[in-house]
């Protein structure tokens, strides 16, 4: 199948304006020798976007796998792989646009819309990415592909990985990633190594050994993971008729899919898709919140956070565990995508995160715990009036409600409840819906539905 477009100049290229050194496409290389990371970059050709558009909208109705696949239908914004190239793809993306009117009379807006990933394949963002990360790996001949990671990436380069034949080696902080996602892994035949530890820790003992033992790393440092990320953005624009949103609300956790959204975004901009930027609004769970700490502190202090410096959080504590991320590896891409689109970061309670996510839950919705930080974020920012009660505004919901099944019964049954500082402190259950228990006694059975 055609993918690649032969015409179309590739190279990796360092985030650093300064350093601005190029690697070739096919390096497996994730950071420079600088340190920075990389950005794929593209010598565009000549697009049309007018024509595009409508190419893109045609190719809807098609049966081939790769326009059925709501990333790459969009290939001709992610032109890295050569024609012969074969790409993996389990029909990822594709994700609906809903409405939700509870939800957004809970934000205190007149509208708000969701955008849904956690309708793709393995039920996360995620898959936008793997099926371009593992097609590129598959393409440089790479036989095992490795990711740390919170849950989602790992059940999601597990299927990938399972589809294309490749290894999938997986490393996850023992006891804290949902249930949900540990069993996709081992469904997917992944080698799952649990080690006793947090994200942090676990990615600073393993990310070095992995590119030395030559296996590819597929966690969100790795370029063309975030091409893939950054098609969530066309296909919600093409979903919008183009119309651009004010806000683009989105969680923060190792930052990458923050990153894809703004280098997406920028492009479809630059190629002349969009007349303007949407703004980025990144939301953190407050225990784990070191880039919103980061822009505090450069207001307070009145310096550049690039000067600053990100101080990870050393014990990031949240209940979303999706999100539970100390030191995230995309800090400064993430900062270049937020002063491009005048963006946000703030964090929110674990409260605020519980009590949307009922919401999204009442909204006939859900999503897992981390994907609900967005709603409780536009709360905040809608009380403080950055976001107007008239802006469009579009959330995205990163995972799916049955990721996490533990987390969404605990609240439900009032058993919720969040360690800090050495406390146990119980999340209420504003929200909450209790399950019913009854003797096989139809008079009782009565009773609870005369209620
Ligand atoms: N929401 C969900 C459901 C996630 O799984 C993640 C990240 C995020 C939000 C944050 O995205 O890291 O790009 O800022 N999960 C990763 C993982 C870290 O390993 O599954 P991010």
């Amino acid at each position: 199948m055609k993918i690649g477009t032969a015409t179309t100049m590739v190279t990796l290229r360092c985030i650093d304006h300064q350093c601005n050194t190029s690697f070739p496409a096919s390096s497996s290389m994730t950071h420079c020798h600088c340190g920075n990371l990389l950005d794929v970059h593209y010598d565009w050709p000549d697009l049309n976007p007018r024509e595009l558009k409508e190419t893109w909208t045609s190719r809807r109705t098609s049966m081939l796998p790769e326009d059925q696949s709501g990333v790459w239908r969009y290939r001709e914004l992610i032109p890295y792989l050569s024609p012969e190239a074969k790409i993996i793809t389990l029909r990822e993306g594709n994700t609906p646009l809903l409405k939700a009117p509870r939800a957004a009379a809970y934000a205190g807006l007149d509208e708000i819309q969701f955008k849904h990933q956690g309708f793709n394949p393995t039920g996360s963002f995620k898959d936008n990415g793997m099926t371009t990360g593992v097609s590129q790996a598959a393409a440089l001949g790479k036989k095992v592909v490795a990711c740390v990671s919170t849950g989602n990436t790992s059940a999601s380069m597990g299927a990938y990985a399972a589809c294309g034949d490749l290894k999938a080696v997986i490393f996850i902080p023992a006891g804290q990633i949902a249930t949900g996602k540990l069993s996709q892994a081992l469904d997917y035949g992944a080698l799952t190594i649990q080690v006793d530890a947090n994200f942090d820790v676990t990615w600073k003992l393993v990310s070095g050994l992995v590119e030395e033992a030559g296996i590819y790393l597929l966690n969100s440092v790795n370029p063309y993971r975030i091409e893939g990320q950054k098609t969530i953005a066309v296909e919600l624009l093409d979903q919008m008729r183009w119309e651009i949103p004010d806000w683009i609300v989105l969680p923060g956790g190792n930052l990458g899919n923050s990153s894809a959204f703004g280098k997406g975004l920028r492009e479809l901009h630059q190629l002349g898709f969009i007349t303007r930027l949407p703004r980025l609004a990144i939301i953190q769970a407050e225990g784990s919140a070191p880039l919103s700490q980061l822009l505090e502190r450069a207001r307070t202090e009145k310096k550049s956070p690039y000067e600053l410096g990100l101080l990870p959080v050393l014990n990031p504590q949240t209940l979303a565990t999706a999100i539970k991320i100390g030191a995230p590896a995309s800090w400064k891409k993430a900062l270049r995508e937020l002063e491009a689109t005048q963006g946000v970061c703030i964090s929110v309670s674990e409260q605020e995160i519980a009590d949307a996510k009922a919401v999204i839950g009442q909204s006939g919705i859900g999503c897992e715990p981390a994907s609900a930080a967005t709603l409780a974020g536009i709360r905040r920012l809608v009380a403080e009036k950055q976001i107007r009660k008239s802006d469009n505004v579009v959330a995205v919901l990163t995972g799916n409600l049955l990721k996490d099944p533990a987390y969404t019964l605990a609240y439900h049954q009032g058993t919720l409840s969040f360690s800090k500082e050495n406390q146990q402190i119980p999340i209420q259950s504003n929200f909450g819906n209790q399950p019913n228990s009854v003797p096989p006694d139809l008079e009782q059975i009565k009773k609870l539905l005369s209620q």
